[in-house]
Formats: structure tokens, sequence, C-alpha cells
């Protein structure tokens, strides 16, 4: 016998079942995928399906040179040629804008789309942290705001409704402000971190230089007190970035959507400016971040397009699903209606047709398969779920007839093959 393959670290398979380390199902992720497509078309975002791997240039140029993602997460390798150099998509916002672009969507008309799929960044896994993990995203595209801003972020708050997670969740919001006010704002900042560098860690250190809005971010506890009296953002930004600002927080308000105002909240990737925002949870331990997004203006234009005032957002799907398994609804529904068995000589074909008639009916039936005395058969059809058991045997062969049991009340009735369905109804209906 051949040696076991494991799946990479990191990556998870979807089952039927749980797993003990992994507890979503795949009826469970296929329920909240239909969920997903009627939000999304409730608010009138069209799909879009881009590659899973793309140029590695679209994301260093989108995403950040200096970013954790684009320095140690992505999955880059050389196409065969050598030439050109291929990543697994870390996110899905520079790859729809590269399709956008490509194929001139945005030509006199502004979009809104959204994507569902399979993200790689390669972090130490834990719980809600993989290497394979899945986004759905939202982009809306040439559109100004601040209204649209307000509208995606009630859009995911509709989403948490729906799946019944509202209350688990808190919307956190900031302006990042535009190009100028952050570069007077990094000025300022280095040299409030250069005053302190003495007690900076060796992560924070590099930051200052490379991307020091990130050492806001840092989680280090002993740095904290520093961080109280660093230079605000929001004191630099302009009376445009304000009003911009201001209205977004009117407008949620006037949704009834609540929101924490976090100045140092900025966000992993480089793209952003104006509104950020995150929905987060105290629910899931470390990983707290289930939704993120914002405002990036520049680009599209960066990635060779007209200029277009875009925003968006991606939830990590498993994220989301750990939140509703635990405290949320979402109906799901992978057991049969009814478990069809058989016994004897020439019932198994019976059997199929018979299913066959009752699925076109609109049914959902399991056919047993293969030669099992009907005590086992029954035993199976007690554990798939199934509301009723259809059975043929050799008598009901004979007259055309076929016994009907009620898995739950063990009520049986054996009648004509043609009124099967009737008995049905008329048992669903008591
Ligand atoms: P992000 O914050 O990098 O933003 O990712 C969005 C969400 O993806 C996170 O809030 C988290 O729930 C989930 N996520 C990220 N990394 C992992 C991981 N390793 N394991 C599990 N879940 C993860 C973006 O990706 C932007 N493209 C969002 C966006 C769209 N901004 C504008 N438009």
């Amino acid at each position: 016998m051949g040696q076991k393959i494991q799946a990479v670290k990191g990556m998870n398979d979807l089952l039927p079942v749980a797993q003990k380390d992994f507890k979503l199902t795949a009826a469970l992720w296929q329920a909240f995928e239909d969920v997903v497509a009627s939000w999304t078309r409730s608010y009138g975002y069209r799909q879009i399906r881009t590659p899973i791997v793309e140029q590695t240039g679209l994301f260093v140029r989108s995403i950040g040179e200096e970013t954790d993602v684009i320095g140690k997460e992505m999955y880059t390798f050389p196409d065969s040629n050598d030439k050109l150099s291929l990543s697994l998509r870390p996110e899905g916002t520079a790859s729809c804008l590269r399709a956008v672009v490509e194929h001139n969507l945005l030509y006199n008309n502004p979009q809104k789309l959204w994507y569902m799929g399979p993200m790689f960044r390669r972090e130490r896994p834990q719980k809600g942290r993989y290497r394979q993990f899945h986004q759905v995203g939202v982009e809306a595209l040439g559109f100004e705001g601040p209204d649209v801003d307000a509208e995606l972020i009630s859009m995911s708050a509709e989403l948490w409704n729906r799946l019944g997670i509202r209350q688990h969740l808190t919307l956190e919001i900031n302006s990042l402000g535009n190009k100028q006010e952050r570069a007077a704002h990094r000025t300022a900042l280095v040299a409030y971190l250069q005053k302190h560098e003495a007690i900076l860690d060796d992560d924070s250190k590099r930051r200052m230089h490379t991307n020091p809005l990130r050492v806001l971010d840092t989680k280090n506890p002993a740095l904290q007190p520093m961080l109280k009296d660093v230079p605000r953002l929001i004191d630099f930004l302009g009376i445009e970035s304000l009003n911009h600002y201001q209205t977004l927080k009117e407008m949620l308000d006037g949704l009834n959507i609540a929101y924490v105002e976090n100045p140092r909240l900025v966000r992993g990737l480089d793209y952003y400016n104006q509104t950020v925002f995150e929905w987060t949870t105290d629910k899931l331990g470390a990983q707290a971040t289930v939704c993120g997004g914002g405002r990036y203006n520049g680009l599209i234009e960066e990635l060779g397009g007209k200029s277009a005032p875009s925003i968006g957002f991606a939830l990590g799907i498993e994220r989301l699903l750990l939140l509703v398994q635990e405290f949320g609804h979402l109906a799901v529904n992978d057991v049969p209606d009814i478990y069809v068995l058989h016994h004897g000589v020439g019932t198994s074909l019976t059997a199929m047709q018979q299913a066959a008639l009752l699925r076109s009916a609109g049914l959902n039936l399991y056919v047993h398969c293969g030669d099992q005395t009907l005590k086992a058969q029954l035993r199976k059809a007690d554990n798939s779920g199934a509301a009723f058991a259809l059975i043929i045997g050799e008598q009901e062969q004979v007259n055309r007839t076929i016994t009907l049991k009620n898995l739950r009340t063990h009520e049986q009735q054996t009648v004509e093959a043609e009124s099967v369905l009737q008995l049905i109804q008329d048992w669903k209906n008591t």
C-alpha cells in the first residue's frame, strides 16, 4: 500500500460532515453561497469571475511591495518559460480591476461587481486563518461617494442580518484622507516614531521607514502607551476629506448602523484612501476581522485604466461561517426527502423507475444500491435523515404497489404505485 498523501497545511477539505479540527461542511457552505447570490442581486451587484493565477506584477503594483501580503505571503512561481512570474491571488480586488481595465467595462458605465472564491496567503495557520481561504468581495467602481460608501457598509450589515449574526459584529471606521494629506501625516508620524525609536520593537523599526502607518497596527502591548499621543491622521485631513467622512457618518446614522471610530484603523493593503472600515467580532479569538474594505480611488489608474473613484470590501467566508455556525442561522438541507429500499429479483430497476417519477415531481430521493437485507436498508434509511422510506419488495413488484413508511411516526401503508405521490403529500400535510 502506498503512503498516504495529506492536504497542504492550512488548506482545508470541505466534506459532507464536520471534521474534528474544521467544523464547516460543504452543505453549510453551499447554503451560504445561495444567500450570497440573492443578497448581491438584491443590491444590483453583478458577478465577475477571474483566474486564480495572475502575473505577480499585478499584485505587487496594487497591494504594495512593503505589505506582509507581498513581502512574505504570496505563492509565487515562474511560468514554464521562466520569463514570467506568476502568483496565486492573495485577494480579489486587483484581479477584478485588472479584468475591468482589460475589457474596458468602465467605458461610460460605472460598475457594481461581486466575486467569490479561493485566495492564497502563506500565513501561519490557526483557527480562522488559513493558507487557502475564501472571500466574497464586492466592488463599486466609478462612484465618488460618500453615498456608495454608506450603501456598501449597509449592504454588509444586511448580510449579517440575513445570517443572524449582526449582534456579534462591530463596525469600525476611519478616514485615511488623500495622498497629500497622508504624506504630510507620514512626515509627522516618522518624526514622532524616531523620537521613540529606543522602545520600538524590530518590526516597528523596520516599518517606521517602509510603511509607518502600519506601526499603528501593532499588537505589541509595550508600544500601546507610546501610541496614545501619536500624530493622528484625522488632524491632517483637508475640508474635502473631512466632508466625505462626515457625510458618511451622517448616512450611517440615518441608516441605523452603529459604528466605532478607530483613528488607528489603517488596513493591511496599501491601496486605500479616504474611507476604510472593518467588521470585527470578539467570538473568534485572535482572528477577529471578518470583513474589511475601503476606498481605493487611484488604483484603477495605477493599473492602466482611466481614473475612476472606487470602493469595496471582502469578507472571509471561513471566519464568517464559523460565527454563523455557532451563533447565527443558515438553513442547510442536504438530506433526501425519501430513501428508496428494494428487496427481491428485479426490484432495483423498479425502484429506479419509481424514483425517477417522483424526482420529476420535485422530490429528492436516495435510491439504495447493492444487495442488503431489508433490515439493514431500513437502518440506513433511518440514518439518512429522510422523512420517508419507500419500499419495493417482491410482493409489491407483483402487485404494482409500493409501501411507504413514515420514518418519524413509523406509520406504514401499501398503496398502488400511482397513488404514492398523493400519500406523501397527505402525510406531509398532517
Ligand atoms: P483583507 O482585509 O486582506 O482585504 O481581507 C478581507 C478578509 O479576508 C479579512 O477580513 C478576513 O476575514 C479574510 N482573510 C484574510 N486573510 C485570511 C486568512 N489567511 N485566512 C482566513 N481569512 C482571511 C482584502 O483582501 C481586500 N481585497 C478587501 C477589499 C475589497 N478592499 C476593497 N475591496
